[in-house]
């Protein structure tokens, strides 16, 4: 012990809080106007068994609490593992928090979100000042339960229960994983070490391919888990998890003739444009991007590899949609230059997939890795309060 009561520090609070791992929840309501209100929280107990009460703990700056304090009732939930894209939609602050996550309405009027561990519905019975928090007391009134595995968080990242003891050397065998090519050129080698380093007795066999291509493949059960762009996944067989945002944007030689300021779409497709083929996320959106913004394609040419296109571009012979991130040393040296195009195309989702409800944990592991080694970015956070349990 080396701090006393008056130099303990919120953010001393929250460090030490945070040393204590635990489950991830969402509590959702409606205000009397029917608007939606849902926050990700963590300070969440079992009160008594008879009457059935819980406790939520919520800070007096929430918005969500001013609404539970219009309904008097609210609904909990225990999120699953693939779910932490649901806990940081609703640690922010944004307005819209349901446009992104899907629910649906119950009796009571609560949104109850889809895909969750489990659900709770709860009348307000007691609130109580606690701190910079209230305290809320809920009648338990109703409560649904699914399967699977919790989302847990823990030192300020989320985790799942796949480091569990004897999970390390029961892993044997061969992970099959398809990687898209950006993946490969990044955070692949991060993820191979970690890969062996935790799980020695795991072998690789890595296809490298379009994202039509290694979906298929996952779909047929000849991979286990694939690292793909694609943020949304609307199949109830799979289980999604986000690696993180990166940026793509238009590319050109230096020495091809293009405006020094915003480029429109017109002025892009006076020149070819080198694509990856029809296999490739990109393919589609490149496609409505230039057709929304009058950019009809004069001529593209398709090749099956970024890195190819990457050297094709840089030789003069077109434009293409690649990821700065990537090629900064050959913008760095002239050998390529990032067009400011109008309007920005947006950011692409990596996410990795694999099939629910599989016999073999591989899969979880090889996607709990890979959100672990991703270097993409994670969209900006919200700053959290200064929540205790956050
Ligand atoms: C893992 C995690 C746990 C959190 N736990 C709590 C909590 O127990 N109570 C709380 O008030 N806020 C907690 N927060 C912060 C809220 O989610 C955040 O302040 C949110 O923006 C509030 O949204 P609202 O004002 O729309 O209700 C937590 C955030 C995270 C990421």
């Amino acid at each position: 012990m080396n701090a006393s009561v008056e130099t303990v520090q919120p953010s001393d609070l929250r460090q030490f809080a945070g040393h204590f791992p635990t489950g991830v929840a969402v509590v959702t309501t409606r205000d009397l106007q029917g608007k939606s209100y849902g926050v990700t929280i963590n300070a969440v107990t079992s009160l008594s068994l008879t009457p059935p009460l819980l406790l939520i703990c919520l800070d007096k700056c929430s918005n969500t609490l001013a609404a539970i304090a219009e309904s008097g009732t609210f609904c909990l939930h225990y999120l699953e593992a693939n779910q932490s894209h649901v806990s940081r939609v609703f640690a922010s602050k944004s307005d819209d928090k349901f446009a992104e996550i899907a629910s649906r309405l119950s009796e009571a009027g609560n949104p109850i979100l889809d895909g969750v561990l489990a659900a709770s519905e709860c009348r307000v019975t007691e609130t109580y000042p606690g701190g910079d928090h209230t305290i809320v007391v809920g009648m338990v009134e109703r409560i649904q339960m699914g399967g699977g595995e919790p989302l847990l968080y823990h030192r300020g990242g989320y985790a799942c229960l796949d480091n569990r003891v004897g999970a390390r050397d029961a892993l044997t065998g061969v992970a099959r994983i398809g990687v898209a090519e950006l993946v490969a050129v990044t955070w692949l080698p991060e993820l191979v070490a970690s890969l062996r380093r935790d799980y020695p007795g795991l072998t690789l066999e890595l296809d490298v391919s379009l994202t039509a291509s290694l979906f298929a493949r996952l779909m047929e059960g000849e991979l286990d888990a694939v690292l793909i762009p694609g943020g949304r996944f609307d199949n109830t067989n799979l289980v999604a998890s986000t690696l993180g945002f990166t940026r793509f944007a238009w590319m050109a030689s230096p020495r091809l003739e293009l405006p020094q300021g915003p480029i429109t779409p017109p002025d892009l497709t006076k020149h070819p444009i080198l694509s990856l083929g029809e296999g490739s996320y990109h393919y589609g959106p490149a496609e409505e991007w230039l057709a929304a913004h009058g950019g009809s394609r004069r001529r593209v040419d398709v090749c099956n590899s970024m890195s190819v296109i990457a050297s094709l571009t840089q030789a003069g012979l077109g434009v293409s949609l690649l990821p700065p991130g990537c090629f900064q040393s050959e913008v760095a040296e002239g050998q390529l230059r990032v067009l400011d195009t109008r309007p920005e195309m947006p950011e692409v989702e990596f996410s990795a997939v694999h099939m629910k409800r599989q016999p073999s944990v591989i899969p979880e592991a090889v996607a709990k890795a890979a959100r672990q080694a991703s270097s993409f970015q994670t969209r900006s956070e919200p700053t959290q309060d200064a929540s205790l349990a956050a």
